[in-house]
């Protein structure tokens, strides 16, 4: 016997639960690639995917990862030997910088931890003594998922713009975009990366560089372009899957299309609305833990949490004890700690939860209440009333 035998839930930060009608429209022979269905699909597609970053500029799909568009990004907007600023909040950020310096890139890194977002005075500093503006991008992560720290992307544009520094603000949105509110166009973002498999409920392998003209601008410049990367060509659909950049990832934009139709079913304020609810009762229920035992979250400020992520610090390896236990017992999978402890990649002592994309309040509550129910067979001290915070939490 298992109580884990039914629907699972795969609460990790991506990737995250499909919805079934994303399934079902990937379950469908080869289509066409030439004429018909598919490419009529496209314009739609795009469409909707600005309307989910919030913008009236350019996108560009490719087939690939989170890290396959911080090339991208990368690729079309600088050359060997340009200078950047990395302001980090945890692993991704210096994931992303690191893939810059193998580019030749110059990456300037000021770290701000584990646990507070980017402060925005530090970073006016680092840009205020730039005055020869050598430093041609910003590379900031919204939501940091191995923290789950969330940056204010709104105040680093007017940092920029009160300097009058012409640097890119170039964002990395794969854990927050269709989760947390962004305006790329708003908030002037330059470049937003984001993939198929965390807000927009799809499986990974698309990923999206979302540009605006400043940024096509400096493409006109970046040495770094090659043919693959080149974001002009598949910033028109019609030529993009047809023509230049190779065969089209036929059913994830089946699939797409579904998870598309659900996000504007639902309209995007609504989704980010239900986010950050979900994520509210997450952390009620994590500060009454917390008032019994070790339990911890990350960020203490709820207004640099993120609303998809949240990281949990649990002491020793009660963490992978709680992991595993509630896997094999309840049928839901948590996330593993990610770059919480120095020079490691997997940090012991450290859960995180996924609540982003097709979940709701009876997930997120089943979720909640299977924590709970293995601290208390586990036999590790925590605070009571963990779900009531949460209803109470839902219920406010
Ligand atoms: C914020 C962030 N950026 C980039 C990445 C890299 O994406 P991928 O694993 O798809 O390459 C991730 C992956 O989780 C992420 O969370």
């Amino acid at each position: 016997m298992s109580l884990s035998n039914g629907r699972s839930y795969l609460a990790i930060p991506g990737p995250s639960v499909m919805p079934d009608a994303v399934l079902q429209a990937m379950h469908r022979a080869a289509p066409n690639i030439y004429s018909g269905e598919l490419p009529d699909m496209m314009p739609g597609i795009v469409a909707d995917l600005k309307r989910v970053a919030r913008t009236e500029h350019s996108v560009a799909i490719y087939i690939g990862n989170g890290h396959a568009v911080w090339e991208a990004a990368l690729a079309n907007t600088l050359s060997r030997g340009d200078r950047v600023l990395m302001p980090g909040t945890g692993s991704f950020g210096h994931g992303w910088a690191d893939l810059a310096e193998r580019l030749h890139i110059t990456v300037d890194r000021i770290d701000f931890g584990k646990h507070q977002p980017v402060n925005l005075d530090t970073l006016r500093g680092a840009l205020a003594k730039d005055t020869e503006h050598t430093i041609k991008a910003i590379l900031a992560v919204h939501t940091d998922t191995s923290t789950s720290i969330k940056n204010d992307i709104k105040g680093m544009r007017a940092v920029l713009d009160d300097l009058n520094h012409p640097a890119l603000l170039m964002v990395d949105c794969m854990a927050s975009l269709g989760c947390d509110p962004f305006e790329m166009d708003a908030w002037g973002a330059d470049v937003m990366t984001a993939g198929s498999q965390k807000g927009l409920m799809t499986p990974p392998g698309l990923g999206f560089v979302f540009f605006n003209d400043r940024a096509d601008l400096a493409r006109e410049t970046a040495d770094l372009a090659s043919s693959y990367w080149d974001w002009r060509p598949r910033a028109n659909p019609e030529f993009f899957y047809q023509f230049s950049c190779g065969t089209a990832p036929t059913h994830h934009f089946y699939g797409l299309r579904a998870a598309l139709d659900i996000i504007h079913g639902e309209g995007i304020e609504n989704v980010w609305t239900r986010h950050h609810r979900l994520a509210q009762s997450v952390w009620a229920a994590a500060e009454a833990w917390g008032k019994g035992g070790s339990m911890a979250l990350n960020v203490s400020d709820p207004v640099y949490r993120s609303h998809s992520v949240t990281t949990l610090s649990l002491g020793g390896s009660t963490a992978d004890d709680l992991q595993n236990w509630i896997t094999e017992n309840t049928g839901v999978t948590l996330g593993i700690g990610l770059g919480m402890a120095e020079g490691r990649h997997v940090s012991p002592g450290h859960f995180r939860i996924g609540h982003m994309g097709h979940v709701n309040a009876h997930m997120v509550l089943g979720m909640l209440g299977s924590i709970d129910l293995a601290l208390k067979a586990l036999g590790v001290d925590h605070g009571a009333g963990a779900v009531e915070a949460a209803t109470r939490s839902l219920a406010g």
